[in-house]
C-alpha cells in the first residue's frame, strides 16, 4: 500500500488544512482553533486513511503467520521501521525499537541500559526543564541502584546553563538523558554541543525528543545521540506508538525490558534465547496499525518538508510573541534564543485554568496546567501556565483568535 501524499508543491496552509477534517468543525459555534499541538496533534486524512485500509485489507499479525495477510501486514510493519529510520537517518533499521511512546522509551532505557550497569553513587544527569517523563524513570532508577540524579540549571529565559553543565559532567556520571525542546518552554537545548561534551567524557546520552520530532529534522548520527526517544502522536500519527532509536551497539549489550511472545528466539523451562534486535525489545504483539499508521504521517510531514514546517511554525511564534508582549499583565515564560513553536504564559491574578476555560469558550483550545514539568513552575514560582503551542496547520488569523481571547479573559476578570 502506498501511504505517500501528493506532493506539496509550496507551503499552502489554507490547503494543508483540508487535509485535517477536524479542524474544519466549530466548537461553542466558533470555528475551532487548535493550539495543543504540544500534548498531541491531530491527524491528517492520509493517516486516517491508512489506519481503516490497514484494518480493512491488510491486517493481520506480524511475523508469525505464513498465510498471505500475514507477510503483507508484516511487510507495512517493517516498511514503516525503515521510514523511521529514513526519517531519523539511524544507521540500520533494526536500531528502531517501536515503543508505546516516548514514556516507554525512556522507561526501556533506564531498566535494560541503567539497572544492571548503575552502582551506588553513580550519577545520572538530567536538566531542569525536564517533563515528568525524563525525571521519574531515573529516579525510579536511582532508588533501584543508589545512583544519583544531578540536575543542570535553567536561567530565567528559560535557557540551560551551559557552564553548570560543564561543571556537573564528572567522573562519576554515566548517563546524560535531555530533552531536544522543553514542552513547557519551548526551549529548543543545543543537544550537539551537550552530546560532544558528554561523549568527551564517555558519557552516553538519551535526548527526549517528544517535543523536537514534529517541529524540525533530527539526524541521530549527525547528532552521535545514543538513544532518541519520540512519539508517534505529536508527529501527526497515532497515539500508542513511539520510537527508541539505539545504537546497535548498545541495543545489542542490553537485556530485554519485557519478557513474552516475539522477542524470544527458543524457550524451554530451564532457559530462554532471546531474539535479535530490534525483537529482543518488542514481547507481545505490537500495535501493529499504529506503526503502519505512523510511517504514513511520517510520509505526510516529509510531503511537505520539515524545513518548510519549521519555517512556517517560526513565523507564526515570532508573531505571536510580537502580539503576546504587547498584552499588560502577560508573562511569557520561556524567552529563550532558541525556541520551538510554544508560548507559555500567565496573565496577573488570572489561573490559567480559568484563562483555557475562556478561551475554549471562544473554541480556542490550549492547555493549562504544570504540562507533566512541575519543576519548571516550581523554579519559576508559579502553579501552572496557560501553554497555547502551534502545529503546521496553524494560521496567522489564530493567531489573532488567541490574542483576541486573551483580551476577552482580561475583560471578563476585568
Ligand atoms: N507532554 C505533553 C504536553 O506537554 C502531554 O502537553
Amino acid at each position: 500500500m502506498n501511504t505517500a501524499p501528493a506532493a506539496v508543491p509550496a507551503f499552502d496552509v489554507a490547503r494543508i488544512r483540508t487535509d485535517f477534517p477536524i479542524l474544519g468543525q466549530q466548537v461553542h459555534g466558533k470555528p475551532l482553533v487548535y493550539l495543543d499541538n504540544a500534548a498531541t496533534a491531530q491527524k491528517p486524512k492520509a493517516v486516517l486513511d491508512c489506519i481503516a485500509h490497514v484494518y480493512g485489507e491488510d491486517y493481520a499479525n506480524v511475523h508469525r503467520g505464513v498465510h498471505t495477510l500475514s507477510q503483507r501486514a508484516t511487510e507495512l510493519f517493517e516498511g514503516a521501521r525503515e521510514k523511521v529510520q529514513r526519517h531519523l537517518n539511524a544507521r540500520h533499521s533494526h536500531e528502531i525499537v517501536f515503543t508505546r511512546g516516548t514514556t516507554e522509551a525512556i522507561n526501556l532505557v533506564a531498566q535494560s541500559y541503567g539497572r544492571p550497569r548503575f552502582k551506588a553513587g553513580d550519577e545520572i544527569l538530567i536538566t531542569a526543564m525536564e517533563h515528568h517523563s525524563n525525571i521519574v524513570p531515573w529516579q525510579m532508577l536511582c532508588e533501584q541502584t543508589g545512583a544519583v540524579l544531578k540536575v543542570v540549571p535553567i536561567d530565567r529565559t528559560g535557557t540551560l546553563e551551559l557552564d553548570r553543565f560543564e561543571a556537573l559532567l564528572s567522573n562519576r556520571t554515566r548517563l546524560l538523558a535531555v530533552a531536544h525542546m522543553s514542552n513547557a518552554l519551548g526551549t529548543i537545548n543545543p543537544v550537539e554541543t551537550l552530546i560532544e561534551q558528554a561523549h568527551r567524557r564517555g558519557v552516553p546520552v538519551l535526548v527526549d525528543g517528544a517535543q523536537a520530532i514534529p517541529h524540525m529534522a533530527v539526524d541521530v548520527q549527525a547528532l552521535d545521540c545514543d538513544f532518541y526517544a519520540f512519539s508517534g502522536h505529536k508527529l501527526y500519527g497515532p497515539a500508542g506508538i513511539g520510537i527508541l532509536y539505539g545504537k546497535e551497539e548498545l541495543l545489542n549489550k542490553m537485556p530485554p525490558y519485557q519478557g513474552g511472545g516475539d522477542m524470544i528466539r527458543r524457550v524451554t523451562f530451564e532457559k530462554t534465547e532471546y531474539n535479535t534486535l530490534p525483537y529482543k525489545f518488542e514481547a507481545g504483539t505490537p500495535s501493529i496499525v499504529d506503526a503502519i499508521a505512523l510511517g504514513a504521517a511520517i510520509d505526510y510531514v516529509n510531503g511537505i518538508g520539515m524545513e518548510t514546517i519549521a519555517g512556517h511554525e517560526q513565523r507564526l511564534l515570532a508573531y505571536a510573541t510580537e502580539q503576546a508582549l504587547r498584552i499588560p499583565g502577560l508573562e511569557l515564560f520561556g524567552q529563550a534564543a532558541e525556541k520551538g513553536a510554544i508560548l507559555s504564559f500567565t496573565l496577573h491574578r488570572i489561573h490559567p485554568h480559568d484563562i483555557g476555560t475562556i478561551l475554549d469558550h471562544l473554541g480556542i483550545a490550549i492547555r493549562a496546567g504544570h504540562h507533566c514539568a512541575m519543576p519548571v513552575m516550581d523554579f519559576f514560582g508559579i502553579p501552572a501556565t496557560a501553554r497555547a503551542s502551534f502545529g503546521l496547520y496553524n494560521t496567522f488569523e489564530e493567531v489573532d483568535a488567541l490574542i483576541a481571547g486573551i483580551h476577552k479573559v482580561i475583560e471578563v476578570f476585568g
